[in-house]
């Protein structure tokens, strides 16, 4: 069991455009489809990839149906493979199936897959069903599958509908609404009647997507006065569920029959009304029905609904608990009220326009019915004196209970030229009552139907029917334990519907290779299916059906003789060459069918007496007579002309032919008769139309939503003809191509002979390609404009693609891992050390918390900036000190140059000779003067970068003093520090002010020197000038001794 991941599924995808994402594609039965794009071609490569690395197979398991599978080894008829859980099986080639590679998952058209196989099918269908996409649709759209999801899917909205209107088949995912569309778009354009057939098991979805499909058609085809057509299809159902749907095991709205409902449409294509045909009603859950199960819905809806229409009907105060029809049935069903059911099916009896007399009469029957199943038959065989129920049937039914109860108990039969009065036995009474109860549900369902079909035949009024699109919603192939002689009608329905799908196979294929001009002889695969079928119903031999057909007629005929014959005409080569009829090896009255979906075999009990269905035919002639209109309506056939009855139960119960003399419909029909009259009419309808073919399929017989039980599944696969269809495709040549699409996809073989941009006929192209390839001509053929393939070729031609790009593939992967892992090692690196310095600062971080120099540190360290700039100040001052030293140092020495000057200025006095010598000096002091001017200037420039700095320093200790103050209330003591340090840089700055004095002392000083000296000059120059008339020898040795002076200075 696989369970369904509970994801929803969204709208379809479209591109910004507003079309569809991806690309068409040529395919089987040669149809240009739509085929979606890939969302993640990455992961489709790495998937590939993977997939290339074994080869995966499928092979049988009997619990999952397949298993995946991988070969070991083998040598081409026998294979070693091992299972996924290691499990070693042997296996010869016919046991193995070709998995397809990943790119093929879920794609929703199975004639894509390469392999086209069981387990490929069956694989697709889970694999999509566990994403909620419950269609998948195969061979170009001809069928399509959905899976029963068990759970409301948002996919049947109004705006799915819009989505779907319009579109092409392919370009947006498969969905029933797409075959609707479909169907309708050939109907309005193509002008000719369609019909989508829709069968599968019971629970399956068959009624649940006729009414999806109803829908669509009733949105699409709409009309000025839509909504009362659309409204009145619709409600149609509710009527005929009601009256014609069980609960059974299997399905708790299990209709329990099957109908063709035909929508008719004007030449605008606007739905103008409708028509509903019925088969195959199972009549005997009127009195019986397992104890899991319920009769009818209506007869619980009734008994549970409107109290006053109950009194009317004489049911007022009873329960399903007091009628032997019902109560021993299942009551009630989860989820479901009858009650409101009831009031329901009212409104859409109003709708349709049943007035409230015909709906009474509806459910008189059903009363009637009721009453019938409660009648007891007493040992005497008789009625009982006291039964309470036949006034109130004969009542009911408009008839006198005393008329009643003779035409049952001595029903008057022909005997030679007279009337004689027959006695019956307890079990025949009993027959009797019961068949009556069958005969008038069955013909009460029956009238209702027409009266449903009269009302929406009302609606033609607005156009003249051009069309139809009809919607056939009937049981699939049953094989059960026991089957039965209704188990032969579904079944032998059924062969005859999937001949029609064979048949309109052969019929497009056939106009594909026509198209395409390709050489090849077709089998009608319709024609397989003729030999169950004419074993069924051929009338010469005597097929299954007219033999139990003459079993009615001929005297004392059974089923015992029944059964002799057929094995007597068809045990023998003679007539069954093809071996579909099989004798039973024990004596147990049952023979065997081997029908496409599997051989099958029939209990003949009762065969007969089912098909004749006889009815007590006084008593029909009686209600035929009824005062009550609607019940005589219903018998009228039993309605005799003229005065002389004449009946039509021979003495032993045969039937005496021609039993032709009722009016109305006329001859008696035996229900084999009738089923094969509906289906020759239905077979006509279909022919005539262009068919679809839905089939459903239930995933579980739990009725549990997103559980899928493979084996189930494969089974109703094989039933419903979807595995036959694959064995049609598969004699055919199912795979094709564009010539554009297949040079694309195989070019990457030979690319020396397909350079790019190289122009090349597509044939050409094609051929060329064949040709290196070295394929088998019977695999392949080329037509106009595609090339066809056989089943397993092209899968061979992509196995061998496959390859080649796997090459490519792990070289780039190989590529992609070197990258990933080189960058994954460069991370863990760098992870790694910075680890590394994380764990050596966190051991440091440890050590350090508690050892007290760092605590004091880390104190400290907030006043380290102020520190550094103390020192800055400090260094400042001592500069400032030493250039003080060196301006105190040059005044010294200028005082001492001065001292000298002065001495040297009294010698000059006393001697004229030591003008020049003075003058020199002169000379000399000037350019030492200049020297100290200039040393001046200097020391000025160092005052006033000193003075600057000193501004600087002294803003700096501002903001400095500022960030203490904020920072270090904590720290008081280093705050008292701070203060002295702002005494030192307050002396500091006494000390710059004090320089700066001194300085400007010195200035002035300097300044009255010069003048001094000026004047010094001055009156040396007079001395001078008197000095140069004193002796000239006194000068000379003033020279020499000024010299001698000077050396020494
Ligand atoms: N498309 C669907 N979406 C949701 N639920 C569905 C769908 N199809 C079927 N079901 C569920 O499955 C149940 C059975 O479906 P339905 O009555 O259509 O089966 P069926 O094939 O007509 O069976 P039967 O032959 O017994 O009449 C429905 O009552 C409904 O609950
Ligand atoms: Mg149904």
């Amino acid at each position: 069991m696989i369970t369904v991941e509970s994801s929803s599924p969204s709208l379809p995808r479209s591109n910004n455009n507003g079309g569809p994402i991806g690309g068409t594609f040529v395919h089987r039965n040669g149809a240009d489809v739509f085929i979606h794009d890939r969302i993640d071609n990455v992961q489709d490569a790495v998937d590939q990839a993977l997939f290339n690395e074994k080869r995966w197979v499928w092979v049988e398991d009997e619990k999952h149906g397949f298993v995946e599978a991988q070969i070991i080894q083998d040598d081409g008829k026998q294979y070693e493979v091992q299972l996924k859980g290691g499990e070693i099986r042997y296996l010869s080639v016919e046991k193995i199936y070709y998995m397809n590679p990943p790119k093929f998952d879920r794609v929703s058209d199975m004639a894509e897959l390469t392999h086209l196989n069981e387990p490929a099918v069956v694989h697709n269908l889970t694999s999509r069903y566990r994403h909620n996409e419950i269609y998948a649709s195969t061979y170009s759209g001809l069928f399509l599958v959905a899976v029963n999801p068990y759970r409301k899917l948002p996919i049947y909205t109004d705006e799915y509908i819009q989505s779907y209107k319009g579109r092409r088949r392919g370009e947006l995912p498969p969905h029933i609404y797409a075959v609707a569309e479909e169907a309708y778009r050939d109907m309005a354009h193509g002008k000719n009647d369609q019909t989508i057939l829709i069968t599968g098991e019971s629970g399956a979805g068959k009624t649940e997507n006729t009414k999806i499909v109803i829908q669509y058609l009733a949105a699409v085809g709409n009309t000025a006065i839509r909504s009362r057509i659309e409204q009145q299809i619709l409600q149609a159902n509710p009527i005929l569920e009601a009256f014609g749907n069980a609960q059974t095991i299997r399905n708790n709205n299990s209709s329990r029959f099957g109908k063709y409902i035909r929508i008719n449409f004007n030449s605008q294509a606007q739905i103008c009304g409708a028509e509903i045909e019925w088969y195959l009603l199972e009549k005997s859950r009127v009195h019986g029905q397992s104890p899991s199960e319920r009769n009818y819905h209506i007869f619980y809806q009734l008994l549970n609904g409107d109290e006053s229409i109950k009194e009317k009907l004489l049911l007022g105060g009873k329960t399903a608990h007091d009628y032997n029809f019902t109560k021993d049935s299942n009551m009630t069903i989860d989820g479901i009220d009858d009650a409101k059911d009831f009031e329901k099916l009212v409104k859409s009896m109003e709708i349709m326009g049943l007035s409230e007399e015909e709906q009474f009469d509806y459910f008189r029957i059903i009363a009637a019915v009721l009453h019938i199943g409660n009648l007891s038959v007493s040992r005497d065989f008789g009625f009982d004196r006291s039964d309470v129920h036949i006034e109130p049937l004969c009542h009911l039914l408009g008839v006198a209970p005393q008329e009643f109860r003779n035409s049952f108990l001595g029903p008057r039969i022909k005997a030679g030229p007279e009337w004689v009065r027959k006695g019956i036995s307890q079990e025949q009474l009993r027959f009797n009552v019961v068949a009556l109860a069958k005969a008038l549900y069955e013909r009460n369902f029956s009238s209702l139907v027409d009266r449903i079909n009269q009302g929406l035949d009302g609606v033609k009024s607005m156009g003249e029917q051009h069309h139809y699109i009809g919607v056939l919603d009937i049981a699939g192939f049953e094989i059960f334990e026991v089957n039965s002689f209704e188990q032969l009608c579904i079944n032998y329905t059924n062969e005859k519907l999937q001949q029609f799908f064979n048949h309109s196979m052969f019929i497009l294929e056939q106009s594909q290779y026509r198209a395409e001009n390709i050489d090849w002889e077709y089998i009608d695969f319709g024609l397989d299916l003729k030999p169950t079928i004419d074993l069924i119903e051929s009338i010469r031999p005597s097929g299954i059906l007219s033999t139990v057909e003459e079993q009615c007629y001929v005297p004392r005929g059974c089923d015992k003789k029944m059964l002799h014959y057929l094995n007597n005409t068809w045990g023998n080569k003679k007539n069954n060459s093809s071996g579909k009829y099989e004798m039973s090896r024990f004596d147990d009255d049952s023979f065997i069918v081997k029908h496409y979906a599997g051989k099958v075999k029939y209990y003949t009990k009762g065969w007969v007496e089912k098909n004749k269905d006889p009815l007590n035919e006084d008593v029909t002639r009686l209600l035929a007579r009824s005062s009550n209109a609607y019940v005589a309506r219903l018998f009228k056939d039993y309605l005799y002309k003229g005065t002389s009855d004449e009946p039509t139960v021979g003495l032993d119960g045969t039937l005496s032919k021609p039993t032709r003399l009722r009016q109305g419909s006329g001859s008696f029909r035996t229900v084999g008769q009738r089923h094969r009259q509906q289906l020759a009419v239905l077979m006509t309808h279909l022919g005539a139309s262009s068919p679809r073919f839905i089939r459903c399929i239930l995933p579980n017989s739990h009725k549990r939503a997103g559980e899928i039980n493979t084996p189930l599944v494969l089974d109703q696969l094989r039933c419903n003809g979807v595995l036959e269809g694959i064995r049609i495709c598969r004699k055919g040549f199912p795979n094709r191509m564009a010539f554009e699409d297949f040079r694309k996809r195989f070019q990457i073989l030979y690319p020396d002979d397909f350079p790019l941009n190289k122009f090349m006929y597509g044939r050409k192209a094609c051929e060329l390609l064949l040709d290196k390839m070295a394929l088998d001509p019977e695999l392949f053929r080329i037509g106009v404009s595609k090339v066809f393939f056989k089943a397993t070729a092209l899968a061979e031609l992509e196995e061998v693609r496959n390859r080649h790009l796997a090459t490519y593939m792990t070289g780039f992967q190989a590529m992609c891992r070197r990258y990933i892992a080189r960058q994954r090692m460069t991370r863990v690196a760098r992870q790694t050390e910075a680890i590394r310095v994380i764990q050596r600062n966190a051991r440091i971080y440890v050590t350090l918390r508690e050892w007290p120099w760092w605590k004091i540190y880390s104190k400290v360290r907030s006043m380290g900036e102020a520190m550094k700039d103390d020192i800055i100040i400090e260094e400042q001052g001592q500069k400032i000190h030493q250039q003080e030293k060196q301006i105190n140092e040059q005044t010294h020495q200028i005082q001492d140059l001065m001292t000298q000057y002065q001495n040297l200025t009294i010698e000059y006095k006393g001697s004229t000779d030591t003008v020049t010598r003075q003058e020199a000096m002169i000379q000399e002091f000037e350019e030492s003067k200049r020297a100290l001017i200039e040393k001046l200037d200097m020391c000025e420039e160092e005052m006033e970068k000193i003075t600057k700095q000193s501004e600087a320093q002294a803003n700096m200790i501002a903001r400095l003093h500022q960030d203490i103050k904020e920072c270090n209330e904590e720290n008081e003591q280093w705050v008292t520090q701070y203060k002295g340090l702002q005494n030192t840089h307050e002396t500091v700055s006494a000390r710059v002010e004090y320089l700066e004095n001194e300085n400007e002392r010195l200035l002035k000083e300097k300044k009255q020197e010069e003048k001094l000296k000026k004047e010094d000059v001055d009156a040396m120059r007079k001395e001078l000038e008197e000095l140069k008339k004193s002796s000239e020898t006194q000068i000379l040795a003033l020279k020499v001794k000024i010299y001698s002076y000077c050396l020494i200075g």
